[in-house]
């Protein structure tokens, strides 16, 4: 795990002065509607934003809520911080790995992220994690990009994801779904509105 964990973080430390001009495009066409629609179902006070990267969620924060983050390279939570500081967000960023989060259990009402266990090494340990960390009844909010279901394009999907990872840090043949499914929440649902690849996933414990 170290050693994988080691070269994923190398990668988004080195990608991250570019991060937000690499993702600008698709930023535009589809992810910033969808940070709107999973934002939009925060609840409760406490909320933690896991691989908060460059801070590209700060627009969609709830006013009111105490908000902290965690992101395990140092360079992508830099440009986070310089993004804090311009707009002014109230927001606790703190250098950590998803897999082995330093907070109490049953700490956080909402536990939330966008485009992040496509690049966690260990992806069930992470979201065991945020099990831990969200209260009972509280619930955790994913949106993530996932394998097709069309078999034809998953073989693709499969076929090029050493390459993506190796650019991106990022594999684009994971199941997400299934993987939060293995983790006890009382419930799992999947919003109607997702498509075959981008999924907005929500768990209650
Ligand atoms: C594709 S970026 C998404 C950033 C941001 N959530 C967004 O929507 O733009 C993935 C982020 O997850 C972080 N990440 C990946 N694995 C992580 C881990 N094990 N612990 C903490 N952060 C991690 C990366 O450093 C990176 O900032």
């Amino acid at each position: 795990m170290k050693s994988d964990s080691a070269a994923i973080k190398k990668k988004y430390d080195r990608i991250a002065p570019y991060f937000e001009g690499l993702e600008a495009v698709m930023e535009g066409l589809f992810f910033k509607n969808w940070r709107k629609r999973l934002w939009a179902k925060v609840d409760g006070y406490h909320i933690l934003e896991v691989g908060v990267g460059t801070g590209k969620n700060f627009d969609f924060y709830p006013a009111g809520a105490r908000i902290t983050a965690i992101d395990f390279s140092r360079e992508m939570l830099k440009q986070a911080d310089h993004k804090k500081a311009r707009k002014n967000t109230s927001v606790e960023l703190n250098l950590m790995d998803v897999q082995s989060l330093s907070f109490a259990d049953n700490s956080f009402d909402t536990v939330i992220g966008s485009f992040v266990f496509c690049s966690v090494p260990l992806p069930v340990k992470g979201l065991k994690e945020l099990y831990r960390v969200c209260k009972p009844g509280g619930q955790i909010l994913l949106l993530e990009h996932v394998l097709s279901s069309n078999a034809m394009l998953a073989k693709v999907m499969t076929l090029i994801n050493p390459a993506v990872v190796a650019l991106f840090g990022a594999n684009i043949n994971r199941n997400t779904v299934k993987n939060v499914k293995a983790c006890g929440f009382a419930s799992v649902r999947v919003d109607e509105r997702s498509g075959d690849i981008i999924k907005l996933i929500e768990a209650r414990k």
